[in-house]
């Protein structure tokens, strides 16, 4: 038996009217710093009318849990009905995290693992609204917090974080600058690759994978070359819930073990990380999971399909401007040595191995870690 899980999804033009539908009194807008001086939380209040709001607008990028803690105790009496988070990545999966605290204060992060009821589905509104294109949190019931002591990246998941609501109003990416949509669909297409491959695949993680690769390449150029272009940018945001849905039904891989990895140790994007693994990992597993890769090639559009999918793949980040080795993110070969070991040790515990298709072992990713490092 298995389960699709998947929030209620609002999209397209004008889609933040739905919040007027909704009764809200007492809500917790978390978000950052930077959305705020864009006036996007602005733009969300807008529509809707009468709430008192508590506005936590501190989130950082790739936050700790302590990051998070801070926030967690509310004003006196205020009980919210709703949490709303707008934002990338970092600000949903924090959100989830409140979500959770929240309601469940008597309970350490730790609890939040699949295995465990928590029993807070349905006893406060969970909005969330991506400002990015790629994370797919927005779709998914897995959170990542970085633990900065250990240097490794945590991946907490719960069915009942799920937000209920997700809208994809695509105003909130019309502004998005253009290094940071690169890398948010680098992350989108990783989650669908993976989605699509995992070891715990099923057809629903592989349609949503399908048709979020023909979105991406469809749309990709057209976003970034006309930033007016809302139905492109749409498109992108339609894409990355998709490549959500699909790992978050599935499980993400090797690559986003790397990935995760890379990204804490030496502090790089997430999109741009994972992306970093994409190929080599797709050279590791390709025996495994050919006749995949042969359909996720076919879902390639126009100039970006190539004869196999690694190199549609190579194509398509090379279009992202997608760093394909350390030396592209500034790193140094000596920093890269330092560092190896804590590498493979922090991939070794992701839960990406265990969803990779094909079995992982330490002299494999020292084979990938070899190929991005030379
Ligand atoms: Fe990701």
């Amino acid at each position: 038996m298995w389960y699709f899980r998947s929030p209620q999804i609002i999209f397209g033009e004008d889609s933040l009217d739905f919040l007027e539908s909704l009764d809200m009194e007492k809500v917790v807008i978390v978000t950052d710093k930077v959305l705020a001086k864009l006036g996007l939380p602005s733009l969300v209040k807008e529509h809707i009318s009468d709430a008192i709001f508590h506005t936590i607008d501190e989130i950082p990028e790739e936050p700790s849990f302590s990051d998070i803690d801070s926030h967690s105790r509310l004003p006196e009496s205020f009980n919210p009905d709703t949490i709303i988070a707008i934002g990338g990545g970092s600000v949903i999966d924090s959100a989830k995290i409140l979500y959770f605290k929240i309601m469940r204060p008597d309970l350490d992060y730790y609890s939040l693992t699949p295995l465990e009821p928590l029993n807070i589905k349905g006893k406060m509104r969970f909005i969330a609204i991506p400002t990015t294109v790629g994370t797919g949190s927005e779709c998914s019931w897995a959170a990542v917090v970085s633990d900065r002591e250990h240097h490794r990246k945590l991946e907490l998941a719960s069915p009942e974080i799920i937000p209920d609501y997700s809208i994809l109003d695509p105003r909130m990416v019309g502004d998005l600058p253009d290094r940071l949509l690169k890398s948010t669909v680098t992350d989108a297409l990783t989650h669908a690759i993976e989605g699509a491959t995992s070891s715990w695949r099923n057809p629903f993680s592989e349609a949503l994978a399908m048709e979020a690769v023909s979105l991406i390449t469809h749309n990709v150029k057209l976003a970034l070359t006309d930033r007016k272009n809302l139905e492109a940018r749409s498109m992108l945001q339609i894409s990355a819930s998709m490549g959500g849905l699909s790992f978050s039904n599935s499980q993400i891989g090797l690559a986003h073990a790397l990935g995760h990895a890379f990204g804490s140790l030496f502090r790089k994007p997430h999109g741009f990380s994972v992306g970093l693994f994409l190929e080599p990992v797709i050279d590791f597993n390709s025996d495994s999971v050919a006749n995949i890769y042969e359909k996720l090639n076919l879902s390639f559009s126009g100039e970006f399909r190539k004869e196999t999918l690694k190199e549609s793949i190579a194509s398509l980040l090379k279009f992202l401007d997608a760093p394909a080795v350390i030396y592209d993110f500034g790193i140094t070969r000596e920093e890269f040595i330092s560092r190896r070991e804590e590498l493979i040790e922090k991939s070794l515990e992701s839960t990406g191995i265990i969803g990779n298709p094909r079995d992982v072992g330490r002299s494999d990713i020292e084979k990938i870690i070899e190929k991005i490092g030379r």
